[in-house]
């Protein structure tokens, strides 16, 4: 009997590591073997500040997989994210001839490496290169031009770059780590494959990952990504405004704002919580309308910063299928309903899914970014394997 084929997704958010190791059944389907994460240490605003931490959790996170699904993680889809991550639209061209001909798959192919020929900084890479549809003879919205007669073809891609550096440091940590990365994932983009439908995608709608340091936002429409952008909030903004709003630790902090979406606003002066203070200080009784008056704001500053985003690229009330909060920072009670407020467009909150026994625990949305990159990784292996034969050999050398 063949030997099982597993497809590791490797998540290194800036709160917590994880890894996720699944196997593709007999049935062709994605099975997870086991999920292991721990806590990220060594990250600044999205960027690696300390190697040997963000070796260390990577570590932590593969082992606690390995030991549950009982087989080595070798190979990983590694998820790169952060401010540093930048989307930009790019066009390329190819002539097909003064009389025109049929368009052949070598011209598509051709086509979609003269839209990624744009000249990036040094200090730039290029992450990830997305189809948006081809014109031929500026006929535009084509998906599949192979066949049709014109004199020129040309492509509108997205392209994803990310810092070199930061690219570097991510693969160095993962190599470090024991894990050869064999592709590097935008976060926001996994993050959307396993939160939202091809429908969706097709309508349009977009996709809002709120994690730690900072909110991912991708904009889908006609089926492809259009538009591609950083928001500087994210959960632990709001765990700090709570921490230095009333004086407390961070964890304590923490606490509070997990159990916010458990407040009974109907008698808000009720004490929710006590709170230990700083120092020497004594224990201070906490009520909803003091949390209130310290979230809300965040969250308004947050839902702002996104309406802009979506007004610089022209969905601020146009977006058929809504807007879609994951990660773990879309937890905050009454986000979503306020986001539906204040956006005036459907708002849901975004659980993963697409993976066989996911359980409760990777059905959360702060596993959605592990989940997509799983998913991901198992469309890029499709691709290749439908590209060259020699693919699953490949991955078999790996996993063994
Ligand atoms: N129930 C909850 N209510 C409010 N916030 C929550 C809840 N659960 C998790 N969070 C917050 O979610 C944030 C972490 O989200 P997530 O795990 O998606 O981040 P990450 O992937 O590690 O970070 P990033 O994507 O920014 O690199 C933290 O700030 C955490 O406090
Ligand atoms: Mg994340």
């Amino acid at each position: 009997m063949a030997k099982p084929s597993y497809i590791v997704g490797l998540d290194l958010g800036s709160t917590k590591t994880c890894a996720l190791i699944c196997q593709l059944n007999e049935e062709g389907k994605l099975e997870v073997a086991g999920v292991g994460t721990a806590e990220s240490k060594g990250w600044r605003r999205g960027l690696i500040v300390s190697l040997d931490s963000v070796v260390l959790s990577i570590k932590k996170a593969v082992e606690a997989a390995e030991d549950v699904a009982g087989v080595p993680a070798d190979s990983a889809y590694v998820g790169i994210g952060g401010p540093q991550i930048k989307g930009v639209d790019s066009r390329g061209a190819v002539a097909l001839g003064p009389k025109g001909r049929e368009v052949q798959r070598e011209d598509v192919q051709k086509v979609f490496q003269a839209a990624q020929a744009i000249s990036l900084p040094p200090d730039r890479k290029l992450i990830y290169a997305e189809r948006q549809e081809y014109l031929v003879d500026s006929q535009n919205g084509i998906r599949n031009p192979v066949g049709m007669t014109g004199k020129r073809l040309e492509a509108n891609v997205h392209l994803i770059t990310g810092s070199l550096a930061a690219h570097e440091n991510i693969v160095t940590a993962a190599n470090r780590a024991g894990i050869v990365v064999l592709e590097t994932v935008f976060e926001g983009m996994a993050s959307a494959e396993a939160c939202v439908t091809p429908d969706e995608k097709e309508l349009g709608v977009a996709v809002v990952d709120i994690g730690g340091g900072s909110s991912e936002l991708v904009i889908y429409a006609e089926g492809s990504v259009r538009r591609t952008a950083s928001i500087p909030v994210g959960g632990e903004h709001f765990t700090n405004d709570i921490a230095v709003g009333l004086r407390t630790p961070i964890p304590e902090a923490e606490k509070m704002k997990f159990a916010w979406g458990e407040c009974d606003p109907a008698d808000p002066s009720v004490p929710v919580f006590e709170v230990a203070s700083v120092g020497e200080r004594p224990a201070r009784i906490v009520n909803y309308t003091m949390l209130k008056e310290i979230i809300e704001p965040r969250a308004a500053e947050l839902l702002e910063l996104l309406q802009a985003e979506l007004g610089r690229f022209g969905y601020e009330n146009q977006i058929p299928a809504g807007i879609v909060l994951t990660g773990g920072g879309a937890k905050l009670g009454g986000l979503a309903a306020l986001a539906e407020r204040t956006l005036h467009q459907p708002v849901r909150l975004g659980r993963p899914h697409g993976l066989e026994a996911m359980g409760d625990q990777l059905s959360d949305p702060a596993f959605a970014t592990a989940v997509g990159l799983v998913l991901r990784g198992n469309r890029l292996r499709r691709l290749h394997e439908s590209q060259d034969g020699g693919w699953k050999g490949w991955l078999k050398g790996f996993f063994g």
